[in-house]
């Protein structure tokens, strides 16, 4: 059985005042769920430390272990601060900072390296998914963006459509379910059965406590990551009792 997981990414949001938000998030998953925030990275060190049964993890690392990258910050640097697993390839720094899938990749190797756990992330743009050309996508976004090695232990995946992400526009539960249902047949075809089936698969874009349940309901569906409503636990804490 594989574990549920409710993810939120602040993002470039929270100070240190932030925290009291997280300490009230703590204390809700249920025995198969976990819970993990990625705040900014100002914030890891000090989230890790005061951080109860919640995982901490990074938003980005850089592929190499160190050297001359004025403002990155390696994966092992991440591990360091406390985190236990990075975010990588998500839509933002795939268009924000013209990240290919071979970036994410080698950024995935890095994290493994350093112990992390990767939750990378895939997604089609609005025009894809209207030239129905989705699956392909996310097909060759798995296919780029994962190293050989991914296990159930090492590896978490998000669909996160980019057209959702902080509009308020969710897909269908069936839109949903076919992309999932996909990931899952393409990771078993890749690792083998048994690694294709330990690997949790998230759901990200728009998700909040009104919607939650419902997407949660999907098949191969196994958390969040959420953006914009973990940043308060009044709106976290709804999603995280939706998954238990
Ligand atoms: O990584 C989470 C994300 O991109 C979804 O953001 O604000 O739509 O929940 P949001």
């Amino acid at each position: 059985m594989r574990r549920k997981l409710a993810a939120g990414n602040w993002k470039m949001n929270g100070t240190r005042a932030s925290l009291s938000e997280m300490a009230a998030m703590e204390g809700i998953a249920g025995d198969a769920t976990d819970v993990l925030i990625c705040p900014p990275a100002t914030l890891i060190r000090e989230a890790a430390s005061a951080a109860k049964g919640v995982s901490i993890g990074g938003q980005d690392c850089h592929a190499e272990a160190s050297g001359a990258h004025t403002g990155d910050l390696s994966a092992a640097m991440l591990a360091d601060a406390g985190a236990s697993h990075v975010i990588l390839g998500h839509s933002e720094r795939r268009a924000d900072h013209d990240e290919h899938n071979e970036h994410v990749r080698a950024k995935c190797r890095a994290a493994w390296e350093a112990g992390l756990v990767a939750v990378v992330c895939v997604g089609e743009t609005l025009d894809q998914r209207e030239a129905q050309n989705t699956l392909d996508i996310i097909g060759g976004q798995l296919a780029g963006s994962i190293p050989d090695g991914a296990t159930g232990l090492n590896l978490v995946v998000a669909y996160e459509p980019v057209w959702s992400i902080g509009t308020g526009k969710v897909p269908t539960v069936d839109q949903i379910g076919d992309v999932h249902d996909f990931m899952r047949a393409r990771l078993e075809r890749r690792f083998g059965a048994g690694v294709g089936r330990s690997v949790r698969l998230l759901y990200g874009g728009s998700v909040k406590a009104s919607n939650a349940a419902e997407i949660f309901a999907v098949s191969n569906v196994d958390g969040a990551l959420v953006g914009g409503a973990s940043l308060k636990a009044a709106d976290f804490v709804p999603i995280i009792e939706a998954l238990n």
